[in-house]
């Protein structure tokens, strides 16, 4: 990624947001752009704040996972502080900013439940939700993003089988902070609906590839098995049993357990 005033003075230049990515803090290396707006946002940041880091050191995923993020990669964390009521549909909403700005580049993809962006079966995307709370109140939520832009996916054998990369599939690479641009201006277009949940969670739920497919999933503890035949209004994925009985996923992972799983 080029350097911080480039970065910052190409999308401050092209950047019509109002405020996702109005103020912007890019770092060359850093361990997780997640400690970084946290630190911003005790410190009080205003909502849509953004990091940009061109690699992180010690990238976080979800569920205690280790998130790879050498050069190359978009790992962006934003700063949000949406009502505690809504704050379920962050990783919905970010998922489709995510989708929408595939779209844009020309790439179709799809959202596994909750939160990842596939390509043709492969992950190019994972978003990770983190939230400060204090006294039962909602003062900051951070929407961690990390998109594989331009490198090798090959290269990285912890990876290689099950992600991929824009430019692996674009057979060409194409500037980071277009990327970022596009991710931002979308962001900003869903998060201002976000008093409108049914809209968030419909067009979510319709570029969702996990629906139709048999998922393996963690349910309380115990592994359950089953057909995942959608997701309700709070973002909760539905599962049928082979016994009839129905489950509601609330949060998690599922794998799916036919087909490539991928868009
Ligand atoms: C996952 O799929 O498990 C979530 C991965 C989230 C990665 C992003 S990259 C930007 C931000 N900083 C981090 O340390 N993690 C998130």
């Amino acid at each position: 990624m080029a350097a911080e005033h480039d970065i910052k003075a190409y999308l401050q230049d092209r950047l019509k947001t109002c405020f996702i990515g109005r103020e912007l803090k890019y770092l060359e290396t850093t361990t997780s752009t997640q400690d970084i707006a946290r630190e911003l946002a005790e410190q009080g940041a205003p909502e849509g704040t953004a990091v940009i880091a061109g690699e992180q050191q010690s990238g976080r995923g979800r569920m205690g996972r280790s998130w790879l993020s050498p050069a190359g990669g978009l790992a962006t964390s934003i700063i949000l502080r949406p009502p505690l009521a809504c704050a379920y549909l962050l990783p919905a909403l970010s998922s489709l900013a995510v989708f929408r700005t595939l779209a844009k580049i020309g790439i179709k993809a799809g959202i596994k439940w909750p939160n990842d962006v596939l390509i043709e079966g492969k992950k190019v995307c994972g978003i990770l939700i983190e939230n400060g709370l204090k006294a039962g109140e909602l003062r900051y939520s951070i929407a961690g993003i990390g998109i594989n832009v331009n490198f090798d996916v090959s290269r990285y054998p912890e990876i290689a089988d099950i992600a991929t990369s824009l430019s692996v599939q674009l057979g060409h690479e194409l500037p980071v902070a277009d990327v970022a641009l596009l991710l931002y201006t979308e962001l900003e277009d869903i998060y201002t609906s976000i008093a409108e949940p049914a809209r968030i969670i419909d067009e979510w739920s319709q570029n969702m590839i996990t629906v139709g497919r048999r998922v393996s999933a963690d349910f309380y503890g115990n592994r359950i098995d089953g057909t995942a035949e959608g997701v309700n209004q709070q973002g909760s994925l539905i599962v049928r049993l082979a016994d009839g009985s129905v489950k509601e996923i609330v949060a998690g992972d599922v794998t799916v357990t036919n087909g490539n799983g991928g868009a």
